[in-house]
C-alpha cells in the first residue's frame, strides 16, 4: 500500500491551486460581482445556485448544498476519490505528491483509545484487590469456577463492581478520555442527559479480550447469576470487530512452548479452563460461528486446526458452519478437524471431569474434515434409492467444490467420493447443484480496510446475514432451515451404484435439497434493528436515541423511529396493537415486509437485541458524525485554515474523508 500522503503537501497544494482554474476548466463559470456563478454540476437545475468565490477558494450551490473546496470539487466532480483528486490536482499544479514510510495503521490511528482500554483493563484487576466488594468476585471465580489466581492474572480477569460510574469516575476524569472510553464502548450516554455517560460493564466478571499482538481491545463480561445477558460484550468499536477476534489466541502463543495445532471452542470460560488445565492451546471465537478469516489467520501460525463444538444441537449446526469456513481457506499441508463433545458438555467441564491426557485423546481422535463433510452429505439425503445415491454425491460435490482447485485435497475428496458413489470422477465434476453464494469469500483486503468502514461493514465470509454468525442465533434451536446435521437420517445405501450420464433425474428432487444456508439476508442493518424492535417491543424504552438521528431524513431510519417511539410510549403492547395505530400505509407494509423477512424467525430466539439496536445506532451516529465533519470542511475554503486549530481540524477531516473514501 502506497504510504500516507503528508499533511503539510495537502496544505501547500491547496495553496498553490485556485479553485476559479479548477472549476473553470471542468464547467462554465460566469462573473457576477466578486464571486462566479454557474449551473451547479451536482444537480439538474435550469437557474445557477452554484457560487464560488475566488477570495476565500470555496464553493457552495445554495440549490443542493454541495460546497467545499478544490480537493472536494475534484473528488465529486470526477468521482475521485481523495488520493487521486490530489494527485489530479497536483499534476496540475506541476508538483509531485510525496509519501510517507508506512500507512499508520488502525492501531496508531487510534492509540489514545487503547491506552484507556488498558488502563481499563487494569482498573477491573484492581478491583479483584482492592473492591470493598471483591469476596464476591474472588469466591465466584475460585469457588464456583475453581480458577487459580494465577490462571486469572495469566488471563487478566477483573472486577466491575456494582455501581454506575466507578470505571467513569477512575478512568474518564477528562472529557477527552470520556469520549475515548465512550468510543471504546466501555461507556453509554444517558438517555436523558447527553453528554453524561455512566459504565456499560458493571456488577460482573470482566474478561479482557486482548488481540494477538496482546492489546486490549474489548472486554467480556460475565454476570454473576442468572441475569441476562449471561455475557455482555464491548460492541464494536474502531479496534474491535468480534468476527475478527479470537480470544486467547496472543495467551496461546505467549504460553504454549512450541504451538503447533490450535483448538477453537466457543466459551472464554472454556479457553481458561483449558489452559489451567494445561491445555494452552485453546482459542474462542467471541460469540460467532467460526469463519473463514478465523481460519486463514490460524493457518498463518499452524498447521491444525480443531474446531471443538459442544455436544448440542447448537453445536452441530455450528459445525457445519466450520466446516462450509474451512473448505475454500484448505491448503495442502495444513488440516482442521472436528470434535464433537458429548452431549452436555462443553471443554470446560468436560476437561475438569476427565482430566487433561483424556481431553488430549479426544483432540487427537477429532473427525477429520472428509469425514464430517461426507457424514453431512449423507444426512441431507430423503431418498431412499439410487435418486437418494445421486443427491449424496451432489451434496458432497457441492461442498468439495468449495476448496480450491489446485489442492490434491481436493482431488483426494473427489477419488474418495468416487469410490463411495461409484459415480467416477469426470461425471461427479458436472453432479454439483449450482452454489447460493460465492465459493471463494474475498476477504484477504479487509486487514486494509479503514476502520470506520470496518466498524460499520456487516460483511461476514459468505455474506452469511450477521445473525448467522451470531451467537444468540446459533444458540437458538431454529436450525431447521439449515445445516440439520443432528436430523440424521438413516444410511440408506449400502451397495454401490452406477450412474452413467444420467444428469436429468438429478432435478426431480432439486427443490427438496437444501445443501446450505438460505441465501443471505438483504436486510440492511437499520431494518435488522427494526425488526429487533418489532419481535422484542420491551427493549425500546431501555434504548436512547440521540435526535440527530431522529431527525435524519433517511426512510428506513423513520420507520424505525416510528418504532421506537411507539414502543418506548407503550413499553406493555406489542406489534399487533402498533399497526392498528398506524395509518400510513407507507410504513405498515414496510412493517409487514420485515415481518414476513426469512430474518424474523431468527431474529424471534435472540437474547441481545438490545445490542443490536445499539450497535446500529451507535453506527449511525459514527456515519452521522462522519459526514457532518465532512459538510463542514466542504464549507470551510483555504481561507478559514490558517490558524493552527482549523489546520489541524482540517487536516482530522481530511484523513477521515482519506479513510472513508480509500
Ligand atoms: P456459553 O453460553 O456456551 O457459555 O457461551 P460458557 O462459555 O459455557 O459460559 P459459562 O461457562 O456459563 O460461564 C459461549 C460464548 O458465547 C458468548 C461468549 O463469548 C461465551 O463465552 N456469549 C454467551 C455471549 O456473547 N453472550 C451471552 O449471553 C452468552
Ligand atoms: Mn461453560
Amino acid at each position: 500500500m502506497a504510504g500516507r500522503i503528508p499533511d503539510q503537501f495537502i496544505d501547500e497544494l491547496l495553496a498553490r491551486t485556485d479553485l476559479t482554474d479548477v472549476v473553470a476548466s471542468r464547467i462554465s463559470l460566469k462573473k457576477t460581482g466578486q464571486n462566479y456563478s454557474a449551473l451547479c454540476p451536482f444537480h439538474n437545475e435550469k437557474s445557477p445556485s452554484f457560487s464560488l468565490n475566488p477570495n476565500k477558494q470555496f464553493y457552495y450551490c445554495f440549490g443542493c448544498g454541495a460546497g467545499g473546496n478544490a480537493i472536494s470539487f475534484v473528488m465529486e466532480h470526477d468521482h475521485l476519490d481523495f488520493v487521486d483528486a490530489i494527485e489530479t490536482l497536483a499534476k496540475d499544479a506541476g508538483m509531485e505528491v510525496p509519501r510517507e514510510q508506512g500507512a499508520p495503521d488502525r492501531y496508531e490511528q487510534n492509540a489514545e483509545l487503547l491506552k484507556r482500554l488498558s488502563e481499563s483493563s487494569q482498573f477491573y484487576q484492581e478491583q479483584l484487590i482492592k473492591s470493598p466488594q471483591k469476596t464476591k468476585a474472588t469466591d465466584y471465580l475460585s469457588k464456583e469456577r475453581g480458577l487459580s489466581g494465577q490462571i486469572a492474572k495469566v488471563f487478566g480477569l477483573g472486577f466491575a463492581p456494582a455501581g454506575w460510574d466507578n470505571l467513569l469516575k477512575k478512568i474518564g476524569t477528562r472529557a477527552e478520555s470520556q469520549e475515548q472510553l465512550l468510543h471504546g464502548g466501555m461507556l453509554i450516554e444517558k438517555k436523558d442527559q447527553p453528554g453524561h455517560y455512566y459504565d456499560r460493564f458493571r456488577d460482573r466478571i470482566i474478561f479482557p479480550i486482548r488481540d494477538s499482538r496482546g492489546r486490549v481491545i474489548a472486554f467480556g463480561g460475565r454476570a454473576f447469576g442468572d441475569e441476562k445477558p449471561k455475557y455482555l460484550n464491548s460492541p464494536e468499536t474502531p479496534v474491535f470487530q468480534k468476527s475478527q477476534e479470537l480470544y486467547g489466541l496472543f495467551e496461546a502463543k505467549q504460553n504454549t512452548p512450541t504451538l503447533e495445532q490450535i483448538i477453537v471452542v466457543e466459551g472464554y470460560m472454556d479457553v481458561i479452563v483449558l489452559a489451567q488445565h494445561g491445555i494452552t492451546n485453546a482459542v474462542a471465537t467471541l460469540g460467532t460461528s467460526v469463519n473463514s478469516q478465523h481460519i486463514r489467520k490460524l493457518f498463518k501460525l499452524v498447521s491444525k486446526v480443531i474446531l471443538c463444538f459442544d455436544g448440542d444441537k447448537a453445536g452441530r449446526s455450528a459445525a457445519i458452519r466450520g466446516l462450509e469456513a474451512a473448505l475454500p481457506v484448505m491448503q495442502d499441508e495444513k488440516q482442521v478437524r472436528f470434535l464433537f463433545l458429548p452431549e452436555g458438555e462443553d471443554p470446560d467441564s468436560l476437561v475438569r471431569k476427565e482430566g487433561k491426557e483424556a481431553f488430549n485423546s479426544r483432540l487427537e481422535d477429532a473427525s477429520s474434515l472428509s469425514h464430517v463433510l461426507f457424514d453431512h452429505a449423507r444426512n441431507q439425503v430423503t431418498l431412499g434409492d439410487e435418486e437418494g445415491e445421486a443427491q449424496f454425491a451432489r451434496n458432497a460435490m457441492t461442498m468439495i467444490q468449495q476448496i480450491p482447485k489446485e489442492l490434491t485435497f481436493r482431488s483426494v475428496l473427489i477419488k474418495q467420493l468416487s469410490d463411495q458413489s461409484g459415480i467416477d470422477s469426470d461425471t461427479l465434476g458436472n453432479t454439483a447443484t449450482p452454489k447460493h453464494r460465492p465459493s471463494q469469500p474475498d476477504v484477504s483486503g479487509q486487514q486494509n480496510q479503514a476502520p470506520i468502514e470496518q466498524a460499520t461493514s456487516h460483511t461476514h465470509d459468505y455474506g452469511y446475514p450477521p445473525e448467522y454468525d451470531d451467537y444468540d442465533a446459533y444458540h437458538g434451536d431454529d436450525h431447521t432451515t439449515h445445516a440439520p446435521y443432528e436430523t440424521s437420517q438413516p444410511r440408506k445405501f449400502k451397495k454401490k451404484s452406477k450412474f452413467g450420464n444420467n444428469n436429468g433425474q438429478y432435478n426431480k428432487f432439486k427443490e427438496k435439497e437444501l445443501v446450505f444456508p438460505p441465501a443471505p439476508s438483504s436486510l440492511s442493518q437499520i431494518k435488522q434493528a427494526s425488526l429487533c424492535l418489532l419481535l422484542h417491543p420491551h427493549i425500546a424504552k431501555t434504548i436512547d436515541l440521540p435526535d440527530p438521528l431522529i431527525n435524519q431524513a433517511d426512510d428506513e431510519l423513520q420507520i424505525f423511529c416510528k418504532i421506537w417511539r411507539y414502543f418506548s410510549k407503550y413499553p406493555k403492547n406489542n406489534t399487533g396493537h402498533l399497526i392498528g395505530e398506524i395509518t400510513d400505509t407507507a410504513t405498515t407494509n414496510a412493517i409487514y415486509a420485515l415481518l414476513n423477512h426469512q430474518d424474523a424467525t431468527t431474529k424471534q430466539k435472540i437474547i441481545n437485541a438490545n445490542q443490536e439496536v445499539l450497535d446500529m445506532i451507535s453506527t449511525m451516529e459514527n456515519n452521522l458524525g462522519l459526514n457532518s465533519s465532512i459538510e463542514r470542511l466542504k464549507s470551510k475554503g483555504n481561507e478559514s485554515i490558517k490558524d493552527n486549530d482549523s489546520k489541524q481540524e482540517l487536516r482530522n477531516l481530511m484523513d477521515l474523508i482519506r479513510r472513508k473514501k480509500s
